[in-house]
């Protein structure tokens, strides 16, 4: 029987290793040879320093990683669309694929407490050199996007697109984001592709508003602080922002993103977490604002975002700093919990640069 080594996130801010069989496909299923896995603020904030998450965070103790993206190795009976060599992408929550929410493609909903079961959460993710999928949860990757774009669109990418699509973005829009982790960072990607120009970005950790900076992301990139709804006024012409999207899950944050958006103006929170405190007469009511919430996304959306990240030519992988591999997961999950750093990718093979 051929052996591999998964990581496994005990809860104590430490990786351990442990050996498993290489899984054989089953029906329906694939064997995904794992190229790229990216590291998730929910994987730090939920799993790696402790088990906080409860039911669809709660981790079970499974091959860590809930962005992955492979090659298709073999592939079990019954499967009707993929084959050995395709390039995909797992989209990271297997559904129980026929209640209501499975049908409308948000398997992140999926009501079943039997089958709906996350990769990396509480079935084996892509923290190993294969990973168990099932067909349905396969995205095809563009051949113009490389492995570790397609790992950051399972989650982070995916994610933000949903929200972007939500609360609608255009070229006409001054935008906040508030918190540069690779989930803001990434906003503010698919808010200028769509052609908002006026880019603004919050964040506490002046590494994070260098990269930024560095990658062209933003216009203004203010640190944290009590003036932040003042400054973002006075750079909008005393109006505020039309969009902003909490990325940071920070209470001081979401109400700058609250209060600095401006009459009519439309507000995703996509940080989790912690609380917000505002005043709903004077921070949404009185001034027509809608405030969104938005949790991950549907398959056929993760679908043409991929369309639209080839189109547009832009590679979420710009926005990883650091690359390591899988035996140094440790030092990747580490730096990724320290917050100096862009996206984290874990890589194999031809993605080791
Ligand atoms: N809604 C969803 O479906 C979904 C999906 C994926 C991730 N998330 C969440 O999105 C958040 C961001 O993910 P990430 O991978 O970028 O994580 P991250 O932890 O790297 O990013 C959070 C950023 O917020 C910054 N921050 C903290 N306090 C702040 C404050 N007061 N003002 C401004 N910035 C502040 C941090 O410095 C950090 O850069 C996490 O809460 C994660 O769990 C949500
Ligand atoms: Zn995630
Ligand atoms: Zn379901």
């Amino acid at each position: 029987m051929k052996t591999m080594q998964g990581a496994v996130l005990p809860g104590n801010s430490t990786v351990e290793f442990r050996e498993y069989p290489v899984p054989e496909p089953g029906h329906g299923e694939v064997l995904v040879r794992t190229k790229s896995s990216t590291i998730c603020g929910s994987d730090i904030r939920a799993i790696y320093r402790e088990h906080v998450g409860k039911g669809p965070e709660g981790y079970q103790g499974v091959i860590a990683g809930h962005e992955p993206c492979g090659q298709i190795e073999a592939v079990g009976p019954g499967c009707r669309r993929f084959t050995p060599g395709d390039r995909v992408i797992v989209y990271h929550i297997s559904g129980c694929g026929v209640c209501n929410d499975c049908r409308r493609g948000y398997m992140i909903s999926c009501t079943s407490e039997t089958w709906r079961r996350a990769y990396g959460w509480q079935r084996d993710g892509g923290m190993a050199p294969y990973i168990l999928a099932e067909e349905k949860d396969l995205v095809l990757l563009p051949d113009e996007l490389s492995y570790t774009d397609g790992a950051q669109v399972a989650c982070g990418f995916g994610t933000v697109y949903e929200a972007i699509e939500k609360v609608g973005v255009c070229g006409a829009d001054a935008v906040l984001v508030t918190g540069l982790g690779p989930v803001g960072l990434a906003t503010l990607m698919l808010a200028k592709a769509l052609g908002a120009r006026e880019l603004i970005g919050i964040d506490t950790v002046p590494g994070r508003l260098e990269l930024a900076k560095k990658l062209g992301l933003v216009t203004y990139a203010l640190p944290a602080g009590k003036d932040n709804v003042d400054e973002i006024r006075e750079i909008t012409g005393g109006a505020g922002v039309e969009r902003a999207f909490d990325c940071s899950g920070a209470d001081p944050a979401r109400q700058t993103a609250i209060r600095a958006t401006r009459k009519w103006g439309r507000i995703a929170l996509v940080g989790e977490g912690g609380t917000v405190a505002f005043n709903p007469s004077p921070d949404i009511i009185h001034d027509q604002k809608t405030i969104y919430g938005s949790w991950v996304t549907s398959i056929w959306r993760m679908e043409e975002l991929v369309e639209r990240l080839v189109r547009w030519g832009i590679h979420p992988e710009e926005l990883v700093t650091n690359r390591f591999t899988l035996e140094r997961a440790d030092d990747a999950y580490r730096l990724m919990a320290g917050g100096e750093c862009g996206k984290v990718a874990v890589v194999f093979d031809e993605e080791v640069k």
